[in-house]
């Protein structure tokens, strides 16, 4: 599907109302001007969440979380753009354009080919309903008719080319079979398309994979009874992406609303086994290694996760590499917890011995990530020793830092201090000296070489002072002159390009409100400052009063600019000749600025 377009964007964030949206989710107080709560994304007892009307805009002090009606409904709702963009058209009764239309642009093209993943997967269904091997292969693994129907579990027949023959009528049609990866090619050089290709699951149970809304979007398939290799998936098409999607995610979110809870095994089976038995909040990775992807995904639907890996050795391999992609997620609020199952079992033949009850009470004993952590390189030598202690602490050291900064990563560090027996504050410090450690300014940005005026960087900066207005403002823009625009070409400040980017947007397409600007900015380079000079508490008189400065603020960095090429070529001009150019420059710039400037040297 296409993308939906900006100027979309903005008038939905001109017509919906923040403190309606966000009015019906969390009980709003009016408190002059603005809107206050207790923050519905931290803990907090007295309330120092804020929406305000004018800015269309929610910040919370305690914790930080800001954003516009678009960003609330992502984070509080656990919404993706997209959908977070549908939700709130559909309140005010607005259709959702796409860029690309209705032609058949790249931007459509995908949608032929969902329809012909639906029509496969309902004739690999048909086809499980006329073989009776399959049937009695997947009786035997104890699946029930209800789970192969809710599944959409299938069996692609033995046959080299009934996919091929069926689905493949025309050449456009044989093109998208190819996209789809449910045909494969051979060596070039045969007579024929058909002769040419093959189905690539042949005599196989299929299992559907589906994205979130319910497309079929690839195939995984099992071998019946025992075969290399057990199980086939479809390859990276434009629909399927291996290391984004979870298995039974779908279907998980189709039987509850209120999830809470997801749990993560790793195969097919496993899932669809643990749903069968009424732990219908259970996903699978695709045979991948669990990624950073995954995790987001995860997060934004629940607070919690507990990963269920085999007991043996492949399991717990499996398990140290999600821990180690979970430590840049963990964080307070967040609950990532690992569960080993006995030796010789995964989920699907233990919870068909146990029982959901039996089986969800080990959820209970799951290792938190921070246990698992201590336990894993504990065993990797002896703790009652200096030198086991040493070695431990080495190890940690990086899988510590790879945490977020806050208050869970504190009461990380607390835990492993406790193993190594120092104090935190002691370790925290050896570790931020020891070899091979960043040094501590390595996650600041580079220092920027010393300016020329003292003007620039601080609070009060020309820079920062026009960005406010802008972002406060949006509309002051249009009053910018093209000679006060071109003006900050020559600048060096620093932020000078967030600035000219803001202007160069703002006079292109105007906004009129701050949340269309922040809303542009998501994702883009500058976003946090924006949001955060959008958040203080500043007055700034009116709109009339914000023009006025801003333009001061603009000819005040032309002014500095100018000032800093002069400096420089008076200096230059000391030591040696300068070339004709430079010449040239020095009198215009003489011109511009005034005799008064040139006595100075
Ligand atoms: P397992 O080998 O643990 O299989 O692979 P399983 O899930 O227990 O399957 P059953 O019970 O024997 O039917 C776990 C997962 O790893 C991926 C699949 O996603 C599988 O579900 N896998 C495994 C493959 O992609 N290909 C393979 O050949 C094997
Ligand atoms: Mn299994």
């Amino acid at each position: 599907m296409g993308r939906i377009p900006q100027h979309f964007i903005d008038e939905l964030i001109a017509r919906a109302d923040i403190v309606e949206v966000i009015g019906a989710r969390v009980q709003l107080k009016k408190s002059g001007r603005e809107w206050k709560a207790c923050c519905p994304f931290h803990n907090e007892k007295t309330p120092s969440f804020w929406v305000s009307p004018d800015k269309q805009f929610y910040h919370c002090f305690g914790c930080g979380k800001h954003g516009t009606a678009i960003g609330f409904l992502m984070d509080h709702d656990h919404l993706a753009f997209p959908e977070a963009v549908e939700e709130l058209a559909s309140r005010l009764g607005l259709e959702v354009p796409r860029e690309g239309g209705n032609e058949s642009g790249p931007a459509r093209a995908d949608e032929p080919l969902y329809e012909l993943m639906a029509r496969v997967a309902r004739f690999y269904v048909e086809s499980l309903g006329r073989e009776a091997r399959p049937r009695d292969y997947l009786a035997k693994r104890g699946l029930s008719a209800a789970t192969l129907e809710r599944f959409q579990i299938g069996y692609a027949p033995n046959s080299w080319s009934e996919i091929l023959k069926r689905f493949g009528a025309d050449d456009a049609q044989r093109r998208r079979l190819l996209e789809s990866g449910l045909i494969i090619e051979r060596e070039r050089g045969q007579a024929s398309f058909t002769e040419r290709h093959y189905d690539r699951f042949r005599d196989r149970i299929m299992f559907p994979i589906r994205d979130t809304r319910g497309r079929v979007i690839a195939f995984g398939g099992r071998i019946i009874d025992a075969g290399e290799p057990k199980y086939l998936n479809s390859p990276e098409t434009v629909l399927f992406h291996k290391g984004r999607e979870l298995y039974a995610l779908y279907e998980t979110r189709r039987a509850r609303s209120n999830l809470k809870r997801l749990v993560v095994v790793e195969g097919y089976m496993d899932a669809v086994r643990l749903h069968q038995e009424g732990i219908d909040y259970a996903v699978a990775t695709l045979g991948t290694a669990t990624t950073a992807e995954h995790f987001r995904r995860i997060f934004r639907l629940v607070p919690e996760v507990v990963f269920a890996f085999d007991g043996d050795r492949a399991g717990r391999a499996a398990a140290w590499r999600a821990l180690q992609q979970a430590l840049p997620e963990a964080r307070e609020g967040r609950e990532i917890r690992f569960l080993f199952l006995p030796e010789g079992h995964d989920p699907d033949t233990l919870v068909a011995a146990e029982g959901r009850a039996a089986f969800e009470q080990r959820f209970g004993e799951a290792l938190p990530l921070s246990e698992y952590l201590v336990r894993e390189l504990s065993e990797q030598g002896d703790l009652s020793h200096a030198d086991g202690r040493a070695r431990f602490a080495e190890k940690a050291r990086p899988l510590y830092q790879k945490v977020p900064a806050g208050v869970y990563r504190e009461l990380l560090l607390g835990r492993l201090a406790q193993v190594v027996g120092l104090p935190p504050e002691r370790l925290e410090e050896l570790w931020s000296k020891a070899p091979g450690a960043p040094p501590a300014a390595a996650a600041a940005p580079p220092a920027r070489p010393p300016q020329r005026s003292g003007t620039s960087g601080g609070r009060g900066s020309l820079v920062r002072q026009a960005i406010v207005r802008l972002v406060h403002f949006p509309a002051i823009a249009a009053e910018v002159s093209p000679a006060e625009r071109s003006g900050l070409d020559a600048s060096e400040e620093a932020g000078i390009q967030l600035l000219r980017e803001l202007l160069d947007n703002l006079r292109e397409q105007p906004a009129q409100i701050p949340a269309q600007v922040i809303q542009r900015w998501a994702g883009r380079e500058g976003a946090e400052s924006l949001q955060k000079l959008l958040e203080r508490k500043e007055v700034i008189a009116d709109a009339a009063t914000a023009a006025g400065e801003l333009r001061a603020a603009l000819v005040g960095l032309a002014d500095l600019a100018a000032k800093g090429r002069l400096q420089g070529l008076e200096e230059k001009s000391r030591s040696g000749p300068l070339t004709a150019d430079e010449l040239q420059e020095l009198q215009r710039l003489i011109a511009t600025m005034g005799a008064r400037e040139v006595r100075r040297g």
